[in-house]
């Protein structure tokens, strides 16, 4: 989605903005541009295309102010275009905004603005702000930005500045993400942390129509009707080098090595060696909460709702309580039969996916309690529920989820063994070892990563191919959707994954030596049914690559490779068997020679419907 930087400080504005820019690109985008006050004029440069096109501008005409705002747009009203990229401004060019988010009525109030002598110059919602600003300009800016949010419905981060009042830089969000950085002479705004971090680990988490006033001395929030509004600095425990590559060739490969210390990270001070207490600080949820809970659904979009599928196998085999998972933008429309008597668990890396946001405030409407498992302190998934579950993955950067997911299948299991040990489903001896099965995997993970000859090999046979089929039974069909997600996603192989019981029924008639087979045989008790899928496809020219525990040989025996990994109890397994596939992917795309960490058509977070 879009990303927003503004910056106003002793230092000059437009290096600070384009490096932040930059580390806003994992975001997706298709243009930029940055306005800059110098001397006590507005100067803007925009372009479509990537930053490196701006920079050309810029090399052309340095804009040297101390107050700026910059952005990188991902199109959603307006194709990409160099009018249509951002800042926008009004006619007088006095004043600036960049905006992340659509304004669900902007077709009316450019309509209205129109008949009042407004000229349109771009194909954006967004432009509606900057003539609107201007309506509602007279002489205070902070003024003009609050009766403008008031003719606005729809979601938006704003960064506003006006050549009237140099002196400051006003911001405000809703349902968009926006953080403030706290410097020293200096002050920031940006749509996530990575942008600012440089510069600044102080940072304010604003919430939604909090208007924020930035001067380069200070930062002051208010309601929209005035109110000052005290704010929590949060911290950043993160490094820049964590976001940054660290010496791997693509973010989406160090991300998947980052795994072992993400899920280690994740289980941290919840479940010990040494202890039988599960301990989640952000979840308040009691014993006689749960008694009055008769239905849990999980919800979530892509690869969280990969997790979820998890979640549901092992929240009803652990706790005993009835799951349904469900893709966010169906639940939202589906009229579902929620009350106060479920519970829903959402599950977002970034915590501001549009349609998963949407599935909780419905949620919240019917007086659901509503649990987040997310990645991003302070996202607005985490303050708008009830309860957060935090991820410890630390940032991930790539477009295509990896350690995001595998933490998200270790809340999924921490959820389930606190369940059951709330409602009195599970004795402590089986938490014991379910918790001692679990501490184990962060080496298991280790030695997998490690084991990566036969997955190279696979890619360098099969990268050529067009489809592929993943197959799977139970847990192993779950995370044959993410493994076929990821490879779509990152090397626009046509992959699909079906459930191995299902082939004969229809899928099985596409099976030729042109279709390689990733088959994931894991969960013992089904692994005489996943030798015969196997056979089927094989005897049908397939080529099969196998993903299996350690010892099942007579797997290896029906397939062309194998994949042994190391054991491990049945529910655990997802988190295992979805590292070759993650790397798999990974190996497959680079030999086709992809954008791996930017993938075409898609954004990091999808902050629109
Ligand atoms: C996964 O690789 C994709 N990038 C995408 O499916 C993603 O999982 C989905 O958009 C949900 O994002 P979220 O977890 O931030 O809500």
């Amino acid at each position: 989605m879009c990303g927003i930087v503004g910056y106003i400080g002793k230092n000059e504005a437009t290096p600070i903005l384009m490096e932040g820019l930059e580390k806003l690109e994992y975001r997706g985008y298709d243009s930029a541009g940055v306005a800059v006050i110098v001397d006590d004029k507005i100067k803007i440069k925009k372009c479509k295309g990537r930053l490196k096109n701006l920079e050309k501008k810029l090399e052309k005409e340095k804009l040297p102010g101390n107050i700026g705002i910059g952005h990188t747009r991902w199109a959603t009203h307006g194709e990409p275009s160099d009018t249509n990229s951002h800042p926008h401004f009004n006619k007088s060019g006095t004043l600036a905004v960049v905006h992340n988010g659509i304004i669900e009525n902007y077709i009316y109030i450019k309509e209205w603005l129109e008949s009042l002598g407004y000229e349109f110059q771009s194909d954006t919602d967004t432009e509606v702000i900057a003539h609107l600003l201007d309506y509602n300009y007279d002489g205070d800016l902070i003024e003009a930005v609050s009766k403008s949010i008031d003719k606005i419905e729809g979601s938006y981060a704003l960064g506003v500045i006006s050549e009237i009042e140099p002196d400051k830089l006003v911001a405000i969000r809703k349902d968009s993400p926006l953080i403030v950085g706290l410097g020293e002479g200096e002050n920031f705004i940006a749509s996530d942390i990575p942008a600012i971090l440089n510069h600044t680990r102080k940072i304010y988490m604003l919430e939604d129509r909090e208007l924020v006033i930035l001067s380069k001395d200070g930062v002051e929030i208010k309601t929209l009707e005035g109110m000052p509004v005290e704010k929590e600095v949060y911290n950043i425990t993160w490094d820049a080098e964590s976001a940054e590559k660290g010496g791997y060739e693509h973010f989406m490969i160090k991300e998947i090595y980052e795994q072992p210390k993400a899920i280690r990270d994740t289980m941290n001070s919840r479940i010990m060696k040494d202890s039988d207490d599960i301990v989640i600080d952000d979840i308040n949820l009691t014993a006689e909460d749960l008694k009055n809970i008769n239905r849990v659904f999980i919800v979530a979009c892509g690869t969280a709702y990969h997790a979820g599928m998890v979640g549901k196998y092992v929240i009803e085999k652990l706790a005993r309580i009835p799951v349904e998972v469900d893709i966010a933008s169906e639940f939202r429309y589906r009229n579902p039969l929620i009350d106060e008597n479920t519970l829903l668990i959402i599950i977002s890396q970034s915590g501001e996916t549009a349609d998963t946001l949407s599935a909780l405030r419905l949620a919240k409407k019917k007086n659901c309690r509503v649990i987040a498992v997310t990645n991003v302190v302070g996202s607005s998934a985490s303050r708008e529920a009830d309860d957060v579950l935090y991820t410890w993955a630390g940032p991930e950067i790539a477009v295509a989820s990896t350690k995001a997911y595998t933490t998200q299948l270790i809340s999924m299991y921490i959820l389930a063994l606190y369940f059951a040990r709330l409602n009195g489903e599970m004795e402590v001896e089986e938490y014991r070892l379910i918790r001692d099965e679990m501490l184990e995997l962060p080496d298991k993970v280790n030695k997998l990563l490690e084991d990566k000859e036969e997955l190279q090999k696979f890619a360098n046979n099969n990268f050529g191919h067009m489809d592929m089929f993943y197959i799977g039974r139970g847990l192993d069909g779950a995370v044959s959707l993410e493994g076929a997600l990821k490879l779509k996603e990152i090397s626009y192989i046509h992959a699909e994954a079906y459930a191995a019981g299902e082939l004969k029924h229809g899928p099985i008639a596409l099976i030729d030596e042109d279709i390689p087979v990733i088959a994931l045989a894991t969960q013992n008790e089904l692994l005489d049914k996943m030798i015969s899928n196997i056979k089927e496809v094989v005897t049908r020219g397939a080529k099969v690559i196998s993903f299996t525990l350690e010892g099942n040989t007579d797997v290896g025996k029906v397939s062309d490779q194998v994949i042994y990994m190391p054991k491990t109890i049945s529910i655990l397994t997802p988190v295992l068997s979805v590292i070759p596939l993650q790397l798999l992917s990974y190996y497959v795309a680079v030999h086709r020679g992809c954008d791996v960490d930017k993938p075409k058509n898609l954004a990091k977070s999808v902050t629109v419907e």
